[in-house]
């Protein structure tokens, strides 16, 4: 595959400050970068960031940046993409901003932004830590079509559906069970982000701190059914909900894609182990919230 893994979430906060406030004292991040009003923010693991905050006047999703193995597959993928004519695509180039590396951004067909990026910047210093994010783990995003955008990630990003619930399409460009997943819902909003910690261990630590900072659990601690991780969600700064995560699956060539019919918990239940309650309400209204920026600002 062309792009070997999901490494960073672009966002825009109306206050900087106060988001960088969350993600590096309770979520566990740390600041890498500060350049013109932006905070770029890392994990414990090898990727230049994670996280950016970018200062705007409404929350939103600028962009989803995915890793790619080199510059002819960036070049390979930008060809594919301009290809497909489904949105605006930039020019592959390098990229001027913390991390560096060359790649190009690109729009989906509901105009989600995304970039793919090759030779970007990476810490030598990679090391676990049983209470922080190691890396992204996924990001699940809303879809008024999810066939079509799962479309889009597989015939033309080289993506591999691994499974479709009746909820959502999973799918990896690695072996990782997902990567990122498509949401039903009534548009494309962001559900959620999720951070990849080391162990369950290490998500029940987390979750422990944020109840000690006074954030609730909103969902979890549970294991899901598809990529069998543990996880526990939480609403962020302005809304935007993001998840610890562990243990998530492994898939080789021989995994058999799920389909709705497989994955099916029994009355009363809503993850593996039958210990959590359903998602709250005041969750399930952040995952619709936050919407993608109109254009590619960020490139
Ligand atoms: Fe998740």
């Amino acid at each position: 595959m062309k792009l070997t893994g999901l490494r960073s979430v672009e966002l825009g906060v109306t206050d900087v400050a106060a988001a960088t406030r969350f993600y590096t004292e309770v979520w566990g991040l740390a600041p890498v970068a500060s350049p013109g009003g932006a905070v770029y923010l890392r994990g414990s693991g090898a990727p230049h960031y994670l996280v950016a905050l970018h200062p705007r006047a409404t929350p939103e999703l600028l962009s989803v940046t995915f890793n790619a193995r080199s510059r002819k597959d960036v070049n390979a993928l930008h060809a594919a993409v301009k290809g497909a004519a489904v949105g605006a695509v930039g020019v592959p180039a390098a990229i001027a901003e913390p991390g560096g590396g060359y790649g190009f951004a690109f729009m989906d067909p509901e105009g989600r932004i995304f970039r793919a990026i090759a030779e970007d910047a990476r810490h030598a210093d990679s090391r676990d830590a049983t209470d922080r994010p190691r890396e992204l783990a996924h990001v699940v995003l809303n879809s008024a079509d999810v066939p079509r955008a799962t479309a889009f990630f597989v015939d033309v990003l080289g993506f591999r559906l691994t499974d479709q619930t009746r909820m959502m399409d999973f799918m990896t460009c690695n072996d990782h069970h997902h990567n990122v997943a498509f949401a039903h819902a009534d548009g494309a909003t962001l559900n959620h982000i999720a951070f990849e910690v080391p162990d369950l261990e290490s998500v029940m630590r987390g979750a422990g701190r944020l109840r000690d900072r006074g954030y609730r659990i909103e969902w979890g601690v549970g294991r899901h059914g598809p990529g069998n991780n543990v996880f526990a969600y939480f609403i962020g700064p302005e809304d935007f909900v993001v998840e610890y995560t562990a243990e998530v699956g492994r898939v080789d060539a021989a995994y058999r894609v799920g389909r709705p019919d497989d994955w099916k918990w029994p009355p009363g239940r809503v993850d593996h182990w039958g210990v959590s309650d359903p998602p709250s309400d005041r969750m399930q209204a952040a995952q619709r919230k936050i919407r993608f920026a109109g254009s590619m600002a960020v490139a």
